[in-house]
């Protein structure tokens, strides 16, 4: 079957000659590996982030591992996970020799964990609980924090999946400042992978304000040598120690020179991106005979600012979904589902992972992700809107 033409692809990658020239540079340089680039992106991210550190890694899915690792999380030990979310999120945990335990959604208007279902979860060997930040909009980590104090859980460290939500704030309380997405657990993991608000092809950077924590995560992501080759190369250090035994997860200078650029980019998407949820929902009201029954998740309560990575709809109860995305394909309008819960996979379910969680398997059987990407206009708002009204009918 050849891939159809879109005529409005779930997302857009937004790269132009600003991106291709910062490439070429680091190539014309002649040094490709850590350099200057990677300090220089490490020290935007963290200032965009708030955190005083960034540690760029080669993917997301590692620095979670690198992440849950600094935390403390050991052999044998158990991270709470959502299983709503990428599966990288529970593999990351299952690579360390730990076990993933699945804890609940909130509701169908919060799709991120639920901090009481966490604590019901928690246990003697429980080091660590993994908020994601689902679609881009910030899980209650206070809340989670509050939770888990309350429980006697005060051990338990809270580490961010934040693979959805570069720039996002957290829900704002009692009038304090809401910070940003990354700096509210002890480490927060971020994803450049080509389809998120802003790409290196592959990439990803983790965020810590804890000076010891930046100080693990450095040595875990090169091999826990205690000198660079470019300390090295610049005749600053002429030999090493192996402090801690770690792997390979660096980052490129390529990589670091097209980030720098797209991380200057990302708010002003992030917030074209609010524009084009807001046609949504505009859209979706103006319709409400024809979409009759069509939830929309983080409508109702307030959720922080997103970093809308997703645009994410409950179908009507009843609806057969996959119908529904062959019509929109049909219609050229490409949709997925984010996520097939992680519970619910062989490889869990063979681990024992044998858990009901109610809440995450009502939702994923009614959920659609529709077509987002800073470029939309209201005419792709609508061509997706009609298609899925006559989807639906
Ligand atoms: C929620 C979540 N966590 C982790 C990852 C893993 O990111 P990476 O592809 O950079 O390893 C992704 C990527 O899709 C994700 O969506």
């Amino acid at each position: 079957m050849s891939a159809p033409q879109w005529k409005v692809p779930l997302t857009d990658v937004t790269l132009d000659e600003e991106e291709a020239q910062a490439a070429a540079d680091v190539v014309r340089s002649g040094w490709l590996t850590q350099g200057e680039r990677i300090a220089a992106f490490e020290r935007e991210f963290a200032a965009m982030v708030g955190v005083p550190h960034a540690i760029a890694v080669n993917n997301c899915t590692v620095g979670l591992e690198l992440a849950y690792a600094a935390a403390g999380v050991e052999h044998g030990d158990e991270v709470i996970v959502p299983a709503l979310t990428f599966v990288a999120t529970a593999n990351a945990a299952v690579r360390l020799g730990a076990t993933p335990v699945f804890a609940d959604i909130t509701s169908d208007d919060d799709l991120c964990l639920d901090p009481l279902d966490v604590v019901k979860r928690v246990t003697p060997r429980t080091r660590a609980v993994v908020a994601v930040h689902y679609a881009g909009f910030a899980a209650d980590v206070r809340g989670l924090r509050e939770a888990l104090d309350a429980h006697g859980a005060s051990h338990v460290v809270i580490v961010e999946d934040c693979a959805h939500a570069p720039g996002a704030r957290e829900r704002a309380r009692d009038g304090e400042p809401a910070a940003r997405c990354g700096g509210l657990g002890v480490v927060g993991a971020f994803s450049f992978f080509s389809n998120k608000n802003m790409t290196t092809g592959e990439g990803g950077m983790l965020t810590t304000r804890d000076d010891a924590t930046a100080a693990t995560l450095r040595l875990l992501r090169s091999h826990g040598m205690t000198t660079l080759t470019w300390d090295r190369h610049r005749g600053h250090a002429f030999t090493y120690d192996v402090a801690r035994v770690g792997t390979n997860a660096r980052m490129d200078e390529i990589r670091a020179a097209i980030g720098r650029i797209q991380l200057r980019k990302v708010l002003v998407a992030n917030a074209r991106r609010a524009d084009v949820v807001k046609m949504y929902l505009d859209a979706i009201d103006e319709r409400a005979e024809g979409l009759q029954g069509l939830h929309v998740p983080f409508t109702r309560g307030s959720f922080g600012e997103s970093a809308h990575h997703l645009f994410v709809v409950m179908l009507p109860e009843g609806c057969h979904r996959e119908r529904v995305m062959a019509s929109l394909r049909e219609e050229g309008v490409q949709t997925s589902i984010h996520y097939p819960p992680t519970h619910m996979f062989s490889a869990y379910a063979q681990r024992g992972a044998h858990v009901s969680l109610p809440r995450t398997e009502a939702a994923f059987a009614r959920l659609l992700t529709l077509p987002l990407g800073p470029a939309m206009t209201r005419t792709h708002v609508d061509l997706v809107l009609d298609a899925l009204a006559r989807a639906i009918r």
